[in-house]
């Protein structure tokens, strides 16, 4: 097939803060989905959406498909910018649709969807400015996120807070640095862990990765922050978490965990991929934090490309699994 990827590069700008483009793709996952799909015989046309020039391309209906990775650039609906010009030129593309990409980088909405299905989240409260009163029934410590982020942008070790006066100074310096509104939750302590679906005619569910922190303890990082997704493996920074895939879970937990990974697909109608991020606390209930359904696909540092070589498949064999879910979907609609 002739298939186009779509996406946004990570630039080096020093004027900006450290993690401006953390979202973004680097040159070499995009070298290595373009590889992957060559290997699979494919024919690949790199589009770099930045270049609004690019997108004219589509108007010729150049390709047979696309692959899309590209996260967009500004506003609360950036992720949907791309899916949203293939709908209009009825182009099909890989991964989920519009609506389920904008649902997803609101956390907050996404949380409110689950809780209605009975998918357990963390309680929470969304503060659009700092002088709103804490809600009583959340309990401390807390974390403090920004509401519409991906790639732990805006998370770091300050983000949990034990008390009101730290609460509130994290919020107001949220809302003023990602000019957004904060997402307050309660930081559920336990193991960390992430499931992978892929859904192109049967659905796959891969082997829960655990990601435990405890060798990093020294660095004075704990948890998947900023700093520890952007230096992960760093031996000299003593970011290096250690990776279980399958979790050290028992049977029941697994499936439990499992099935709360695809509940959350589906309640956000997400279709193709996704990666589900979730806590499991000291008695056991799978606390879901967010989807991505545009999960980071860097085959030597992402999460789900760890999941899939666990579950046996190549890079090549993710990525066409993937690049599936676009003719897939092309064909329910
Ligand atoms: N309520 C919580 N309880 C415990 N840890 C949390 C909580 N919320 C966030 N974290 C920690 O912060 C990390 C990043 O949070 P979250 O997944 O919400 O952010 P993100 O920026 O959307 O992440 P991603 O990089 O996956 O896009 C989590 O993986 C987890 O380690
Ligand atoms: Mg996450």
């Amino acid at each position: 097939m002739k298939v186009a990827l779509t996406f946004n590069v990570k630039k080096k700008d020093e004027t900006l803060p450290l993690d401006y483009y953390s979202e973004f793709d680097s040159p070499e996952t995009i070298e290595a989905i373009s590889r992957a799909l060559c290997a699979k015989g494919h024919t690949v046309d790199k589009i770099d959406v930045d270049d609004f020039a690019a997108l004219s391309y589509f108007k010729k209906k150049r390709v047979d498909t696309v692959f899309n990775i590209a996260e967009g650039r500004s506003s609360r609906f950036r992720e949907s910018a791309i899916p949203a010009l293939l709908d209009s030129l009825d182009i099909s593309y890989t991964g989920s649709g519009t609506f389920s990409l904008v649902l997803a980088m609101n956390k907050a909405l996404t949380k409110k969807i689950l809780l209605a299905e009975g998918i357990p989240t963390p309680a929470f409260q969304v503060f659009k400015n700092s002088t709103e009163e804490l809600n009583k029934s959340l309990r401390f410590p807390l974390i403090v996120k920004p509401n519409y982020e991906g790639s732990a942008k805006g998370i770091n070790k300050t983000s949990v807070v034990i008390n009101k006066e730290a609460l509130y100074n994290k919020v107001k310096e949220t809302i003023s640095l990602y000019k957004q509104e904060a997402l307050v939750e309660e930081f559920i302590e336990g193991k960390e862990l992430t499931v992978g679906i892929l859904e192109n005619g049967k659905t796959i569910i891969l082997p829960v990765l655990e990601i435990d922190f405890l060798s990093c303890l020294k660095s004075g990082e704990y948890f998947y922050s900023w700093r520890m997704k952007e230096h992960q493996g760093n031996i000299d920074l003593g970011l290096t978490p250690t990776f279980y895939c399958p979790g050290r879970l028992d049977k029941e937990t697994e499936r439990q965990v499992k099935e709360t990974a695809l509940r959350t697909h589906h309640a956000v109608g997400c279709f193709g991929v996704s990666r589900t991020d979730i806590r499991l606390s000291r008695d056991n209930i799978p606390y879901v934090l967010e989807i991505n359904p545009l999960p980071g696909l860097n085959p030597c540092e992402s999460n789900l490309p760890f999941m899939a070589y666990a579950a046996g498949m190549k890079y090549e064999d993710l990525i066409e699994a993937i690049l599936l879910s676009a003719l897939e979907k092309k064909r329910l609609n």
